[in-house]
């Protein structure tokens, strides 16, 4: 049976207002249950990328689709509902202050159509997975960088998500912190979930796990399969 496409994009581009051009005619395609890298120097066009999957950006031009919406004119409840099959973990989703880790796991399943108490299994399933069951009544603010990350991470794939898209999630970490952190990602990819990873930390990628790199320069792409 042929894989499903989990991202098609062709011909795309994304300039924003001020004519900064971050994404310059890219072509990409992911098939279900792939892991992706995507490399490349700072203010190259990855987290436009990612913004671009998630549809926070439109492309200015080119045919994009994510687990088959049409991202091009797209409107604001497709977007929406798209966003429920997507477990993305951003440095700018920050986690809430004030609330415990099980809150904030929680929180991030309020959109989904989901009751309550299989919000909270869901919760505790996925801390479980991330290594942080016995954090769950602890504060966010009394955790450690790592643990924090974990935390972000347990929320996405506590959604259940078909496609994971995670920026720079061992920014900040050691390499033994960060090597956890994309161990613990990567063990999230299966024949349904899709898994796209954005790092500066070449040197971190294990060819076991990844099949596909990505490299951007200034907005530029090219991608290859591996192994
Ligand atoms: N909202 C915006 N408006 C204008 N320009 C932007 C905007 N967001 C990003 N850019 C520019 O687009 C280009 C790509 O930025 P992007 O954030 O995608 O890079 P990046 O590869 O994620 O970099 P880093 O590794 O530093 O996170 C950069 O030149 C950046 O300055
Ligand atoms: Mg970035």
């Amino acid at each position: 049976m042929k894989a499903k496409a989990v991202i098609e994009a062709a011909g795309v581009s994304l300039r924003y207002p001020d004519g900064t051009l971050a994404l310059n005619n890219i072509d990409l395609q992911i098939q279900q249950g792939e892991l992706a890298f995507v490399t490349g120097p700072s203010g190259s066009g990855k987290t436009s990328l990612l913004k671009l999957l998630l549809g926070m950006e439109y492309p200015t031009s080119g045919y994009v689709e994510v687990l088959g919406q049409d991202m091009n004119l797209t409107q604001a409840s497709a977007i929406r509902k798209l966003r429920r099959r997507i477990g993305p973990v951003f440095q700018e989703f920050k986690l809430l202050k004030g609330r415990t880790v099980l809150e904030n796991v929680i929180l991030g399943q309020r959109f989904l159509d989901v009751p309550q108490t299989q919000m909270k299994e869901n919760s505790l399933d996925a801390l479980k997975k991330v290594g942080l069951e016995h954090k769950a009544l602890s504060l966010v603010e009394n955790l450690s960088w790592g643990e924090h990350q974990r935390v972000a991470i347990a929320r996405a794939v506590a959604r259940k998500p078909l496609l994971i898209l995670a920026d720079e999630p061992t920014g900040n970490l050691d390499k033994e912190n960060a090597l956890k952190i994309l161990d613990l990602l990567a063990s999230f990819k299966d024949n349904k979930t899709s898994v796209l990873i954005t790092t500066h930390a070449t040197h971190l990628m294990k060819s076991e796990y990844t099949n596909m790199i990505i490299k951007i320069d200034q907005g530029a792409l090219e991608w290859e399969r591996i192994g």
